[in-house]
């Protein structure tokens, strides 16, 4: 309530915890003198809001010692705060083991703003997740926001024939363009919302898409491709679906590579192993 930063920091935490060897919380560890960790790889620079799983793991140790993984708190978290913005609430399996090793090298598994289509998808499919979890999951997209270095690419030189990307609203591009070429303004902490209503969990998100205001090239992209423009059309909509739909993905993407009791252990500090 404090910060509103903190919930879409959870979320995205959760994303990329799981994606990356599984949610073990490899992404909570912190570098040592001979590993780089997670945390330092560059997709996860602007994640922050380690404070706040920490304050919750040191409640839970004081009260039920090791009893709570890392994982299952980062688990936990990304649903409360999807469920305190606005959005569903869904039971979040418990039983994830932490894992001891994270290398941030790993972080390139991460998808990034320049995907195409078939590039998403295949990178979703890696992990066991279909186009219905790439559209939903990218609904995560509803809270927070994005420097301008993730959608810039969009805004100059984007092809031989078009100088900014035409799948974009005029308008709102030139808006953006502003927000990150004005020479007396910008700095490391321009950028611009990912969605209109960015602290609220809603369909806003997709409205956008169907309105050709996205903000990432990745967001946009899924209403311009035929294999997933018609469940954005539907998100935008019925919020009732997209919120189901939500919830089912995200227990999906709580299960990968979850670990057994014989490779992880239940940290007692997040950011180190036992
Ligand atoms: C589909 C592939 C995805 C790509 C390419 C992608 C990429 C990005 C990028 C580039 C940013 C902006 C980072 C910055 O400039 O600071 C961002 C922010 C964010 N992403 Fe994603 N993302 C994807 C999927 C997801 C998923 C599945 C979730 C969660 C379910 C998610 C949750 C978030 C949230 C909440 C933010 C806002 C973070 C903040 O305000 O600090 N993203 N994403």
């Amino acid at each position: 309530m404090r910060d509103s930063k903190v919930a879409p920091r959870l979320l995205r935490m959760f994303f990329h915890d799981c994606f990356v060897r599984g949610c073990d919380a490899s992404v909570l560890l912190d570098s040592t003198d001979d590993n780089v960790a997670e945390k330092d790889g560059p997709p996860n620079m602007s994640l922050r809001a380690y404070y706040v799983i920490d304050q919750a793991k040191a409640r839970l140790e004081a009260d039920c010692p090791r009893t709570v993984s890392c994982a299952d708190i980062v688990a936990i978290a990304a649903r409360d705060v999807v469920n305190l913005s606005g959005g569903p609430y869904w039971d979040v399996f418990k039983g994830r083991k932490d894992g001891k090793v994270s290398r941030a090298n790993e972080t390139l598994l991460l998808p990034t703003p320049s995907f195409n289509a078939t590039k998403l998808i295949q990178t979703f499919s890696k992990k066991g997740l279909g186009i219905k979890d790439l559209v939903t999951l990218s609904g995560g997209h509803t809270l927070g926001f994005s420097h301008c270095s993730s959608f810039e690419a969009r805004l100059h030189r984007f092809s031989d024939i078009f100088d900014m990307d035409p799948s974009m609203d005029f308008i709102f591009a030139n808006m953006l363009k502003e927000k990150c070429t004005n020479k007396h303004h910008r700095d490391t902490t321009s950028g611009y919302y990912l969605d209109s209503t960015s602290a609220i969990f809603d369909n806003e998100y997709y409205k956008r898409l169907v309105a050709r205001k996205g903000v990432l090239a990745t967001d946009q992209v899924l209403y311009n491709d035929y294999r997933s423009k018609f469940l954005v059309e539907s998100y935008a909509k019925y919020e009732t679906l997209f919120f189901m739909e939500f919830a089912a993905s995200m227990i999906k993407l709580g299960n990968l590579g979850v670990n057994s009791h014989y490779h992880g252990e239940v940290r007692t500090n997040c950011r180190s192993v036992n």
